[in-house]
This record gives C-alpha cells, structure tokens and sequence, in this order.
C-alpha cells in the first residue's frame, strides 16, 4: 500500500471518479473530471493506493476556509471527507497516522470535525478530540449563521496557541466559519479579480467584449488537460525549463549566508517573460485570434511574445516607449528578426506606461482579431491572475528543487524585484500561503526616493487607477500619474500590480527600494563572483544583499528573472566613466 498527495490538477480522470464513488454526495455525483478538478482547485488528496487503482483510503485537505473568532481570522487546513473502502481493515488508521505525520513535517495547521460516534476511531488515531466544541462554530446558511451538525473538533496538528484558542470556544464565544470562496487569497483573487481592495476590471466600454471574453474562458482553457499538455511539453523542450537552482558559492561567501539563484536568465529569450507569452499566445489560439499585440520596456516581453508568435504562426505588433527603444536596442533588432512590427510610442515620459497605454487603444479598435499579451502582473482582471498563474512555475520548480538539494520545499527567504511584479508574483506564488517563508520585494528607486525620479511604487504611490486596475499609483495628488525613472527599462514604471500592492499592504512581504547606481554596483559584483552577468532589473534584487543582514544558515532564494545581454551598452558607459 503506497501513501499518496495529489492536487486536484494531479488526479487522473478515473481517480476523480473513485473518489466521487467512494464519497457518495449525491450532488456531486454527475461532476465530470474538470468540474472536479475546478471545483477542489484549492484541496490536496491524501490516499492509498492499492493494486488495480483501488483507492482504499482517501481524505481531503481543503484550504478554502478560515475562522474567525471574536472578530480574528485564523487560518488553518480542514481534513474532511475521510473514507475507508473496506470497514475494519485498518487503511484509515493507516492513512490517518501518514497524514498527520505529513502535517506536522509541513506544519500545516490542521482541524477538522467529526460525530460523536466517531471517537473510538480518532481516539485510536491519536488524533485529539475537542469534545462537542464543534456546536461553537457557526456556519452561514443561506444567510443565517447556524450551528454545525458535527459535534467535535478534531486537531490534526495544532500549536499550543491553537489547542487553547478552540478549547476555549463555547455557546457564548462562537467561531465563524466562513469560505475563502467569495474572499480572496493570492492564487485566486475573488470572482471580480480582487486582492483585498486592489484589482479588479476599471476599462472603457469598448473593450468590456474583449475582456469578459477572457474572464469567462481564461481558466477553463489554461487549466484543461489538453493546452497544459501542449504548454508544459513547450516549457520543457522549448523554453529549456526546469531552469536551474544554482547555489552561488562565492555569492554566500560574500554575504555569510546560502544564497541560490533561480536561473531564470537561462531560459530561451533571456528572461522570464516567455513563461507568460507562450502561455497567453497558445490561450489567443484557442480564443480564435489571429492578431498580438504586446507592449515592452525592457524589450524582453516584447521578444518573448515575438518568439510565441513565429512558433505558433500569429501576426505581432509590438508597442515600445522611444526611450526604450533607444536603451534596449538589441531586444529591438530580435523583435524584428522575429517578423514583429515595432511601434515607437512618443508620448509622457517615452517608457513602459505609454507603450500600455499605445497597446490598449490598439486593442480597443481591433477587438475581435486581437489578443493583448499583457507582460505583467498588471491589467484588468484576469491579467494579474492569468500571468501570475504562467510565471508561478518559477515558485512550483523552487520548492521542487529546494527538497532534492536541502530536504526541504521552504527557504527562509524568497527576493524578486517588482516592475509590474511578474517575476516575483512567480517567484512567492506558492509561498505566499507559507508563513515561515520571508518574502522581499525589490523595487526601482532611480536616483533616489526623493529625487524626483524614482520608480518606488510602494514608496511613493497611492491608491489609483491604472491601465485598468485599482492598485498603488505614483501620482499627483489630482491624479495625474507622475513621469517614472529608473535605469532599468523594465521597472521604469510608475504602478505595480494588485498582487503586490496586496502584499505591501499586509505586510505580508517586505519592500526595499534601490537606487540606480546600487543595481549597478550589484551587477557587476555577480558578474565578478560568480561569472554571470545579470540583467538591470534582476541586479535591484540582488542589491537587496547590502541591505540586509541575513543569518548563515538562512536559505536565500532570489530570482535572477534575465541576462544581461540587453543592457551591456549601460554597463560598457558605467565601466569608461
Ligand atoms: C529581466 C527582467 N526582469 C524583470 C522585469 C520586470 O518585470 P516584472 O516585474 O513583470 O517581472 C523585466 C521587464 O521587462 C525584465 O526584462
């Protein structure tokens, strides 16, 4: 008998079915295998397996809900739906003794509620049982919050703080349990695209068709078996992925700690953005477009979405600020070889916004034909989500790697630096969930926080509106959205997307601003120790080294999101000057 976890996404097709057969609710019983799947997209599946795919015991890991107790939220996993196929045969005990042992290894809080009847069982499972605690939470049904059926709490794996916490629940002082379904967390935002206050879909009438066109598909296609098989055998075999996690030596000498590196530089392009554009240009396929159009600062977008579209056969446009164009110059002569249209946009500043800001009136006058490959983390829903949901291979491959290399899926701390946030939206995707993981963001400070020109969203913006979200805005205080600077084309942008803007606001990740000339510096160093020459933007996470005091043993994950190709006229005037 083999103990195993899977995703929902993980469960084979006759799997989904077993377990259904073995739960016996019977509105669930006509789910076909995606409604499954979509429907536990945020579950984990503990089973044994047998001989002839029998499942003999299964239970549900859901993380789709919190308590609130006397107006707190408290997070914890519910164990539920604990089936045993054959009665008195042990697979339970079984089951129930790995599950906990997997719990307590991954300290994942874990309750769940049982009937009365079934204390022997729990008992024998050395599982605690809070006796008829269950009657104190509260659950809404239709609107009315009404006492569970259940008549204990179970605690799986608990801290002191949460044993207390539950034990202390009665008829006067209730928990509310209340699904994360219509809340959000950072791998769903709720149904409008929220995170928290941010998000959501702020766009002009003529682009609503387009937009809800994708709202409505988006998840259906990218999560459906058939594109994630064409999309993960394109990763692999195309892009180069797994991308290494490259433990630098000379780095963690330097700096007295473990750093690794997670090599995003090395995939096909450079960068990360091919993670993103492939993705979205196999999506516009199966939408029926025939036409992209893509904007770009750094120009790594914008010859990521060039290169989708010469393997997949789509027509690209690509909108780039004139001052970009003239920083970037390599990216811009890819672009072309490509057989992408480059088009300057002259207006503001000549950066990044504008070229959104070209993009979207594009879109709005070509609706049908047309898919926008947004580049980051940014856009009206479901941008944020869909690119989030591309790069979090970056956070997936990490944790994999991390277990093979030290025995364990969680480092101490993850760092990326933050344009719109894509790289680092992928890079704490699956540790955003993690409490013991410290996440560091690092943003473009220019020439300072207080020079003027800076890119320091967190710092220096305010709730706004751009290109179509609600999020951290740089802005005048009558909401004309101030000029951005930073060395880095690829950060010289003046918002950031909801998922960070979420972050900071919770305080959930910690934000550093670094100057121009700290990147620079941090560049070089990298390539001086450990023979990689980095891209502009990444060098802002690196510098994130000199700001911070972190432990020797600490493991330290950054995101080194591109190469350095593209910038070296920057670095080749730094070198004479
Ligand atoms: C190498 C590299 N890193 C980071 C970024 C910033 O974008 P994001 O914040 O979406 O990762 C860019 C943008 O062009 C880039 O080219």
């Amino acid at each position: 008998m083999n103990y195993q976890i899977k995703k929902s996404s993980e469960l084979t097709d006759h799997e989904t079915q077993h377990i259904l057969s073995l739960w016996e609710v019977p509105e669930w019983s006509g789910m076909t295998p995606s409604d499954f799947r979509s429907f536990f997209k945020n579950s984990e599946f503990h089973f044994i397996s047998g001989s002839e795919d029998e499942i003999p015991a299964i239970v549900r890991l859901n993380f789709d809900f919190f308590l609130e107790i006397s107006g707190k939220q408290y997070s914890f996993a519910e164990a539920v739906g604990l089936v045993s196929a054959q009665k008195k045969r042990g697979y339970g005990s079984q089951l129930v003794q790995s599950f906990k042992e997997n719990l307590i290894q991954r300290k994942i809080e874990t309750i769940g509620f049982c009937f009365a009847d079934l204390r022997p069982f729990y008992q024998q499972c050395n599982i605690e049982i809070l006796e008829n605690k269950a009657k104190a939470i509260l659950e809404n049904s239709e609107n009315r919050w009404i006492s569970s059926e259940d008549d204990d709490i179970l605690i799986f794996n608990g801290s002191g703080e949460t044993r207390e916490l539950l034990r202390q629940l009665n008829p006067e002082k209730n928990a509310y349990l209340i699904t994360k379904n219509n809340t959000m967390n950072y791998k769903n935002p709720d149904e409008h695209g929220y995170y928290g206050e941010f998000g959501g879909a702020f766009i002009p009438e003529m682009l609503y068709p387009n937009v809800e066109e994708l709202q409505k598909n988006y998840l259906k296609i990218i999560e459906s078996e058939e594109f994630q098989d064409e999309y993960q055998d394109l990763l692999k075999n195309y892009v180069g992925r797994a991308t290494p996690l490259y433990f630098a030596k000379n780095l963690s000498r330097k700096y007295n700690t473990q750093i690794y590196l997670k090599r995003e530089d090395l995939n096909h392009t450079g960068a990360h953005k091919i993670n993103n554009a492939l993705g979205q240009v196999l999506l516009a396929k199966r939408l029926g477009k025939t036409r992209i159009i893509a904007e770009t600062g750094a120009g790594q977008h914008g010859v990521a979405t060039a290169t989708a579209c010469a393997l997949l056969g789509l027509e690209c446009i690509v909108y780039m600020g004139e001052i970009d164009i003239q920083r970037q110059a390599p990216n811009v002569a890819r672009m072309k070889m490509l057989g992408a249209e480059v088009i300057p946009a002259t207006s503001g500043s000549k950066t990044l916004k504008d070229a959104v800001n070209e993009a979207l009136r594009d879109w709005i006058n070509n609706p049908v034909t047309t898919h926008y490959v947004i580049g980051s983390v940014v856009g009206p829903h479901p941008f944020p989500d869909l690119v989030a949901r591309f790069q979090s291979i970056i956070s997936k491959e990490i944790r994999e790697q991390l277990k093979e290399k030290i025995g364990r899926e969680n480092p101490d701390y993850v760092i990326a630096c933050v344009g719109g946030g894509s790289n680092a939206a992928g890079t704490f995707y699956h540790f955003v969930e993690e409490k013991e993981v410290k996440i560091i963001a690092a943003e473009a400070g220019g020439l300072g926080i207080d020079s003027g020109k800076s890119a320091a969203t967190t710092f220096l913006g305010t709730l706004g509106v751009l290109h179509g979200s609600k999020s951290l805005v740089m802005q005048t205080e009558d909401g004309q959205v101030i000029e951005p600077h930073s060395i880095s084309a690829g950060l010289d942008y003046p918002g950031i997307g909801p998922f960070h803007a979420h972050l900071f606001k919770e305080k959930r990740a910690e934000f550093f601003s670094i100057n121009d000339e700290e990147a620079l510096q941090s560049a070089f160093e990298l390539t001086k120790l450990e023979g990689i020459i980095p891209a502009l933007e990444s060098s802002h996470a690196l510098a994130v080294l000199d700001k911070k005091k972190f432990r020797e043993e600490d493991i330290v994950v950054i995101c080194l999101s591109g190469r350095g190709d593209k910038d070296m006229e920057t670095y080749l005037r730094e070198i004479r000057s």
